[in-house]
């Protein structure tokens, strides 16, 4: 498959959905298909058109990885059923917890995310749907990233040099991979997805862990997903590319009631951009900052200290992992 880019602006909308529902249709034939669905734009276009194509022989399946925000899982399974699609979700914490034990170092992390998904959960899962081909929202975006190197995506392999077939036993289809997200967009629009999934802000499939810097503990989860709540309510009505709160597990010092306390260091990010691939820090006024900070380190205890990324991508990337 040609990975040449095809621009929002030259995208034939409907050539686009026909010529992806006859490839799928034409590539599984008989077999099954599973479509990896994270909820965000990319993956639940591919599930979308992974239903169409297939019918029942997409199986759709939520990967809970206990990396997910606040009631994701359900609200990814509820914003399907009302398409009418049934989504699976397979619960798979413990064994995301379990690769990412001792890890800190960032591209460390996320190979075990890679080896967490791939291996662990979809190699388990293909055996017992006797599924042979894996559905995924893999972006033009992703795949330039990871082969950069900027980033090892969670989701690429076969620009990294990795037969899916050959290591985990099961193909990989990536009919977005010639898009970016603003093309994305216009696809998804032209399927009929609510806005509830067009308008979404983009959220990585290794989900929180990118956004802890340092081992990803349940405790640090735990912080860092009551943060990114808290951040994602007071800013919804910004309008802006990705919102988000970032936590460090080394503790700063701080003061409460006149002694020292230890807490944690949350940093908001909170970002412009059109296509992730540059992005500028949001202008947000000082108020809404100080909202933020009083917000986080009175919710939540063990929490002393408050910052607000100033600096664009490049030189900072958007998620801190
Ligand atoms: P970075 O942090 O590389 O992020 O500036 C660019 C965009 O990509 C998202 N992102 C990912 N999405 N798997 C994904 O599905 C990944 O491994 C991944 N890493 C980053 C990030 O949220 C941002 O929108």
């Amino acid at each position: 498959m040609s990975s040449q880019e095809i621009t929002a602006d030259a995208l034939d909308v409907g050539r686009f959905i026909q010529t992806s529902l006859d490839e799928l249709a034409s590539v599984v034939g008989n077999d099954s298909a599973v479509c990896a669905l994270s909820g965000g734009i990319d993956s639940s276009v591919v599930a979308y058109l992974g239903h169409r194509a297939l019918g029942k022989r997409a199986r759709i399946c939520f990967i809970d990885t206990g990396l997910m925000r606040e009631g994701e899982p359900e609200a990814v399974a509820g914003a399907f059923m009302v398409l009418g699609i049934p989504v699976e979700r397979i619960d798979a914490h413990e064994e995301f917890l379990y690769a990412l034990r001792g890890l800190t170092d960032p591209e460390a992390k996320r190979e075990a995310i890679t080896q967490a998904f791939y291996r662990d959960v979809f190699g388990p899962l293909f055996k017992r749907l006797k599924a042979r081909f894996l559905l995924q929202g893999t972006n033009l975006t992703d795949i330039e990233e990871a082969v950069a190197p900027i980033k090892r995506q969670h989701n690429v392999l076969a620009q990294l040099g990795i037969d899916p077939e050959k290591e985990y036993g099961y193909r990989v289809l990536e009919p977005l991979m010639r898009l970016r997200k603003p093309a994305v967009r216009k696809v998804a629009q032209a399927l009929g997805l609510p806005a509830a999934i067009v308008d979404r802000r983009p959220f990585p499939g290794p989900a929180l862990a990118t956004r802890i810097i340092g081992e990803v503990t349940p405790e640090l989860l735990w912080v860092v997903r009551k943060a990114t709540r808290i951040v994602e309510e007071e800013l919804s009505g910004v309008d802006a590319f990705q919102i988000m709160a970032i936590v460090h597990s080394d503790k700063v010092t701080g003061v409460r009631g006149g002694r020292r306390e230890l807490g944690y260091q949350i940093e908001v990010r909170c970002w412009d951009s059109a296509d992730a691939v540059t992005a500028t820090p949001t202008e947000l006024p000082f108020s809404v900052l100080r909202k933020l900070g009083q917000r986080l380190t009175t919710e939540l205890v063990n929490v002393v200290s408050v910052t607000y990324n100033i600096v664009s991508k490049p030189p900072s990337t958007m998620e801190a992992v």
